[in-house]
């Protein structure tokens, strides 16, 4: 049974967001976007493309006029601009004009590296979103940002541009490593904890057919976690205020993430991130103790990191000092009010985030 959520912008229909347990209906959804008169570029990585290239491009050939692909080497290190000025250089040989279409299929990678393409190419053309990461899934095909690296900088070149159609084929979760499972699972209990008390208890109480990667939970999972994004992405679609709530446990995660060298997946750092965060929510008096407690035993049974080790809390707050997301010298540090209500709060002091770094750092080494 499908789901269908359809994203507003400024009160307009933007893009569908649709979950399936196939790639079956995905041809009639792409036509649905008039391609038959277009071509398509396949995005992808070497990963991947092993597992679903064959089958998603044999489905779209039939609804569209040409069907490329573009495979670049699977991993992080690749999400570069010498890559995009390869996809570039591929579509100009190919002759791609600016009603053609991208599609990204792939994890965070692909989905960010293809829809900066899509938004710079011809000063922009559409793109579709197929997400086969739970991380992807959840998080990062829903909203529009897109983007690269540059040098060591995560995301730093970037623009927004809204996908045409977000299409989820649920089964790909079972080719899925188990750490990026936890990873995306990551983002999943983070969404819960920021917007909907709710959902956190119903991941507590399912977590078993989670982790089994029962289809159908993780269908009614990832709908619940998109409506969560989407309800934040409409209201705030370019991060001018409300948005930067999905940026819960990212303050001190992705310090976190950079000084491990990116060797810990995203969500992972993530997890850890909302635990030091929680951590200052409850000496805030904005949780209890118990909250702090089962919050830690919730992200046990999803075999996530409670500590990590060989890392300095006073190399995380210098890390935090050069985060992209501070404000005029301010860190817009995202704590929360009460279970299921984040708030984005200024004046969290170095000594509140050490406090709160002493959570999750086993050792000052
Ligand atoms: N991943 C956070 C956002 O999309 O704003």
């Amino acid at each position: 049974m499908a789901d269908r959520l359809c994203v507003h912008l400024d009160g307009n229909p933007v893009y569908d967001i649709v979950l399936e347990q196939s790639f079956e209906s995905l041809a009639d959804e792409v036509k649905k976007l008039g391609t038959e008169t277009k071509k398509l570029c396949i995005v992808t990585d070497s990963n991947v493309a092993m597992l679903y290239l064959d089958e998603v491009k044999s489905r779209l050939s039939k609804v569209c006029q040409e069907a490329d692909v573009f495979i670049f080497p699977a991993g992080e290190e690749n999400k570069n601009l010498n890559t995009v000025r390869d996809l570039y250089e591929t579509l100009i040989q190919k002759a791609y004009q600016r009603n053609d279409m991208l599609i990204a299929l792939g994890g965070g990678v692909t989905g960010d590296l293809c829809g900066f393409a899509a938004a710079t190419y011809l000063r922009g053309i559409s793109f579709i979103q197929i997400p086969t990461t739970l991380l992807a899934q959840v998080d990062s095909s829903i909203g529009g940002k897109t983007g690269v690296d540059f040098d060591a900088y995560k995301n730093m070149v970037g623009a927004f541009h809204m996908p045409r159609l977000v299409y989820t084929n649920v089964k790909t979760l079972a080719t899925l490593p188990q750490e990026q499972f936890i990873s995306g699972m990551g983002e999943v209990v983070k969404h819960g904890l920021i917007q909907n008390k709710d959902y956190y208890h119903w991941l507590i109480s399912n977590s078993a057919k989670i982790m089994e990667r029962d289809l159908f939970v993780c269908q009614h999972m990832i709908l619940e976690s998109n409506k969560i994004k989407q309800n934040v992405v409409e209201a705030d679609p370019t991060e001018k205020g409300n948005r930067a709530l999905l940026n819960f446990g990212h303050t001190l995660g992705h310090s976190i993430e950079k000084l491990k060298n990116f060797s810990m997946p995203h969500g992972h750092c993530v997890a850890i991130g909302c635990l030091a965060a929680a951590r200052i929510s409850v000496n805030r008096g904005y949780l209890s103790e118990d909250e702090l407690d089962a919050l830690k035993r919730a992200m046990s049974t999803f075999q996530m990191p409670l500590q990590i080790e060989g890392v300095l809390s006073d190399s995380v707050l210098e890390a935090v000092k050069h985060d992209k997301k501070m404000e005029a010298g301010k860190i817009k540090f995202i704590l929360l009010k009460s279970l299921g209500q984040a708030v984005a709060d200024p004046t969290v002091s170095r000594e509140e985030m050490l406090l709160g770094l002493s959570e999750i750092l086993a050792r000052d080494v």
